[in-house]
């Protein structure tokens, strides 16, 4: 059975100061789907993603979200349709603690719950250990668990993650992975993934876009992911 269609783009132009960086920009994310968007620096990956959420605007074309046109929506309110963003540089209030970070994220809800604090931190255990610490204290790593769970606490259907990889250990890279992977499987939640690193992207996504010069200019599947020269191409690296 096909997925339906959660997210689409159509012919989007988005950029910044009545420059176009997204150049007709299309692409489709069905429900459930873990879909990456690749591509060279500069080609216009996190202004797709906020452009998604609302944060830069579009200046032609469609966003659809749940069959709805939401380009013209404010940030604020995609976000309460149930889009998440976690921008690149993860962005945590380093002077609030993990409580607070958390707490904030919440504010989308209209009541955040002993059990939406608790789901979240049972995916993100460091967190708790972590609770009352200032987030700007923490590694890159713990900050962008505490990134991701300030989203996660609003319990969204959609989740536009921006490089969650960068300048991330390794082996934290895995397990961020590996816990998106989980909320996947368990939630049904759909991700938008943008990613430079060939071991997040094979261990998270289940296809991908690549991106140039903002525009979608090639699509791959599971089996090319596993290609190693291909996506060194496409991420030149
Ligand atoms: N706030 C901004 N104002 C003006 N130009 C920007 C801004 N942010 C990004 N750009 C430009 O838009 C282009 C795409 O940037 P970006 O979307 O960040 O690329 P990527 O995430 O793929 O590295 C680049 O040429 C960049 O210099
Ligand atoms: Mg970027």
């Amino acid at each position: 059975m096909r997925r339906e269609v959660l997210l689409s783009t159509l012919g989007l132009r988005a950029g910044y100061g009545g420059k176009p960086v997204l150049q007709g920009l299309d692409l489709e994310v069905r429900e459930g789907e873990i879909v990456a968007v690749i591509g060279r620096n500069g080609v216009g990956k996190s202004t797709l993603m906020k452009s998604l959420i609302g944060l830069v605007p579009a200046m032609d074309g469609s966003i659809v979200y749940r069959g709805e046109a939401i380009e013209r929506k404010a940030a604020h309110k995609r976000a309460r349709l149930g889009i998440g963003y976690v921008p690149q540089g993860r962005d945590v209030f380093p002077r609030l603690s993990v409580a607070e970070n958390i707490e904030v994220g919440g504010m989308l809800k209209r009541e955040v719950t002993a059990a939406d604090r608790e789901r979240v931190l049972g995916y993100f255990p460091i967190l708790k250990e972590r609770w009352s610490q200032r987030a700007g204290t923490m590694s890159g790593g713990q900050q962008q668990q505490l990134a991701i769970g300030r989203v996660l606490v609003a319990d969204p259907s959609l989740i536009l993650l921006d490089e969650p990889s960068e300048g991330i250990q390794p082996n934290i890279v895995q397990d961020i992975a590996r816990i998106m992977v989980e909320l996947n499987r368990a939630t049904g939640v759909t991700v938008v993934l943008v990613e430079q690193n060939i071991d997040m992207i094979r261990a998270m996504a289940q296809r991908c876009y690549v991106m140039d010069k903002g525009r979608i200019v090639a699509e791959l599947d599971r089996d090319a992911l596993a290609d190693g020269d291909a996506m060194r191409r496409h991420l030149a690296v």
